[in-house]
């Protein structure tokens, strides 16, 4: 896949998944924008000195204000790639409005708010915009002990698709991966007796999302695909 000359947004760069998208994107020649919550984890993104990669200080990106800092003046704007998100378990009796508010606000309003920045900008020219949901997002007995996190992930894979259709016509082709659990250190570190080898692959995730948000992509849109490897 060629993507060079193609401006992206990344959200999510720094962290596990979104480290391997951004090699990914580099190595098939794109320009990559990384919005960054502070200046301290910009200083730490490992790509920093990379002249194709764009770091942006922005704060969250729950709020309007960051995510207008991030788009501004990214033109032509090819794709955006929403990773932004966390993970909260726990059974729902011990759940509190302020976790569930938190995992909405990480999850949904970060991606829907990027995906509308994203569609204004896309407008006029077309483009690639996806999203990450999760297994849960798909199956929602799955979700068992982590209700809000499946009903946020399940909102951004209701999103996506509803976006799709929504912004077609315009060529902005809107699709989202749903990851059973990564092969990540947290993950790892997590569940430590678990068989790493049925896990996916961050490089192996990240070739979905290429895919998705590439020109070659010319007719798939309002997919949420299942990216489980083995597992
Ligand atoms: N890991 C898995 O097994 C798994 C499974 C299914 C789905 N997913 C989803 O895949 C995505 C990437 O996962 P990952 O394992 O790479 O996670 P990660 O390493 O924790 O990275 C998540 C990134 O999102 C950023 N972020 C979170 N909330 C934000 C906000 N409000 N504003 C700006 N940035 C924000 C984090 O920044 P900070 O570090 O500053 O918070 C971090 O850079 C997430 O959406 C996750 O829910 C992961």
């Amino acid at each position: 896949m060629d993507f060079r000359d193609r401006q992206i947004v990344i959200t999510g760069g720094g962290g596990a998944l979104g480290r391997a998208v951004v090699e990914a994107l580099l190595a098939a020649g794109a320009t990559c924008h990384v919005p960054c919550r502070d200046l301290g984890e910009a200083q730490r993104f490992p790509l920093r000195e990379h002249q194709r990669v764009a770091l942006r200080v922005t704060g969250t990106l729950a709020e309007e204000a960051a995510v207008t800092r991030l788009y501004a003046g990214i033109a032509p704007l090819w794709a955006s790639i929403h990773l932004a998100g966390g993970f909260a378990a726990g059974p729902l009796r011990d759940t509190t409005a302020a976790t569930l508010r938190q995992q909405l606000d990480m999850n949904v309003v970060t991606a829907f708010l990027c995906c509308r920045a994203a569609a204004n900008a896309m407008a006029a020219r077309g483009g690639r915009i996806v999203n990450v949901a999760a297994r849960p997002a798909l199956e929602w007995r799955s979700g068992a002990g982590m209700t809000a996190y499946t009903a946020s992930k399940a909102a951004v894979a209701a999103l996506t698709v509803a976006l799709a259709e929504e912004v077609s016509r315009d060529g902005i082709l809107v699709n989202a991966v749903a990851p059973s659990i990564l092969d990540t250190p947290a993950n790892r570190r997590a569940m430590p007796t678990a068989d790493y080898n049925l896990w996916p692959k961050v490089e192996e995730v990240a070739a979905t999302i290429l895919f998705l948000a590439s020109p070659e992509n010319r007719v798939t849109r309002g997919a949420v695909v299942p990216v489980y490897g083995r597992s």
